[in-house]
């Protein structure tokens, strides 16, 4: 049986590489994108590494000049998609969206160098490395509002948990009277009742004709676009990042880059209380407006073991919020507690696993001395492949496969983590 699905984890990728960067699944999403392509590259190190290196030399050639690494990286135009390059309009070479994604980068490149031998001269980590430090400093300078090490987003897709219910109190401001028409295209490719429903939609148009608007100025965005939220999920992969990038700055000796990180280390480990919400036990996301948390336990919650922060009773606490979700789940990590407003075991975001936030969650506990929570997860998530082959996210509930199929970052986990 895990042979049989090496074999098919392997044709998935294989087919959805469209020469130098992988599509995350035909149809839904014909383009490259950022964290997807990190992941990606880890399964095909697995069984080509040329190919895994490849991956991510072609998303950081996409970087802007002023560090950005953007979301999606529109390499060739493909009409059945919404929104394209032409709303965009970053006027990019290649054509990109004008918004960034998880920065799950660096610490890609460290694990893909490691598994390489940890050889300081190495030609591609040194590389990669740089665009990451450049990549890292742009968050500093444009998204870190409140001066805590933490990281905001200006859209809800830059999150990778798009339709996350974390974002609706919001996303509920923001003024849709402008948007117009246009036709969704995701809707034409999976079931409507597991996507966005369509107020919500125009709530993301309207966000990124702020950002058209005033021609991606990040620094006009960051101070005065109408959406402001401190992720719990990229503040802790950012703190994980740059733990992974300050291995490498000092592997490579470059004591400047490293003093910066220890600093950013610092300010982070620090700062993330602002995000821990003690009624529910857990850290949460926060609008950096209102200052309002989201009080919601989502899988990106766990991220804390990930990133290392964390007292030892707030580990205990979340310890117990992970005991709870097992109340309802048949299968871990469910995206949004059952019993939260809006949870649905099948609607994007409000309830199936993704494999790849369960991976960062299980890393985080088997390094934070919790195995045995770390080998449930990755068992769990093993039987969903088992079962219902490789979607983009699973039913918590059924285990039964959501969104796209052949998806290829649940193929590279399977690679790379769960099949092994
Ligand atoms: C969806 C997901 C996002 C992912 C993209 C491509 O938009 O929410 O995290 O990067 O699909 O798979």
């Amino acid at each position: 049986m895990n042979k049989d699905l090496d074999c098919r984890a392997q044709e998935i990728l294989r087919r959805n590489d469209r020469g130098g960067y992988t599509v995350p699944t035909h149809g839904l999403y014909p383009f490259q994108w950022n964290w997807d392509s990190a992941f990606v590259a880890l399964g095909f190190a697995e069984f080509d590494r040329e190919r895994g290196w490849q991956e991510i030399e072609t998303l950081s050639s996409a970087q802007w000049d002023d560090g950005m690494i953007p979301h999606i990286v529109f390499h060739q135009d493909d009409d059945g998609y919404f929104p394209g390059p032409g709303v965009w309009a970053t006027g990019k070479t290649p054509a990109t969206s004008g918004i960034t994604q998880p920065p799950v980068l660096a610490s890609v490149v460290r694990q893909l160098w490691e598994q390489e031998g940890t050889d300081p001269t190495h030609p591609r980590m040194r590389k990669l490395y740089a665009a990451c430090v450049k990549s890292h400093r742009w968050f500093h300078r444009f998204r870190d509002p409140l001066g805590n090490g933490l990281v905001m987003v200006t859209h809800n897709w830059e999150t990778g948990r798009d339709n996350s219910s974390e974002w609706d109190a919001a996303l509920a401001r923001i003024d849709t009277s402008g948007v117009g028409t246009y036709t969704r295209r995701d809707t034409g490719h999976v079931d409507a009742a597991m996507r966005p429903k369509q107020h919500e939609y125009d709530r993301y148009v309207a966000i990124l004709q702020f950002g058209r608007d005033c021609g991606w100025d990040h620094r006009e965005i960051a101070d005065n676009g109408p959406f402001r939220m401190i992720d719990v999920g990229m503040s802790m992969e950012l703190l994980r990042a740059n733990r992974d990038l300050l291995v490498l700055a000092e592997a490579i000796g470059d004591a400047r880059v490293a003093d910066e990180l220890t600093n950013r280390i610092a300010l982070s480990e620090q700062g993330m209380d602002w995000l821990w919400n003690d009624e529910v036990g857990a850290y949460c996301s926060r609008d950096a407006t209102t200052h309002e948390s989201s009080g919601l336990v989502t899988n990106a919650s766990f991220l804390a073991f990930y990133a290392g922060v964390g007292s030892r009773q707030q580990h205990t606490r979340l310890i117990a919020a992970l005991e709870r979700l097992t109340a309802s789940a048949a299968f871990l990590v469910p995206s949004l507690e059952a019993g939260s407003r809006e949870y649905d075991h099948r609607r994007y975001w409000r309830g199936p696993i993704w494999l790849v936030v369960s991976y960062m969650v299980a890393r985080g506990l088997a390094e934070q001395g919790h195995q045995d929570w770390a080998e449930r997860i990755r068992r769990d998530s093993a039987r969903l492949i088992e079962k219902s082959g490789f979607f983009e996210s699973f039913s918590p509930e059924t285990g039964e496969g959501s969104g796209g199929p052949d998806f290829s970052w649940t193929a590279a986990m399977w690679l790379a983590w769960c099949g092994k």
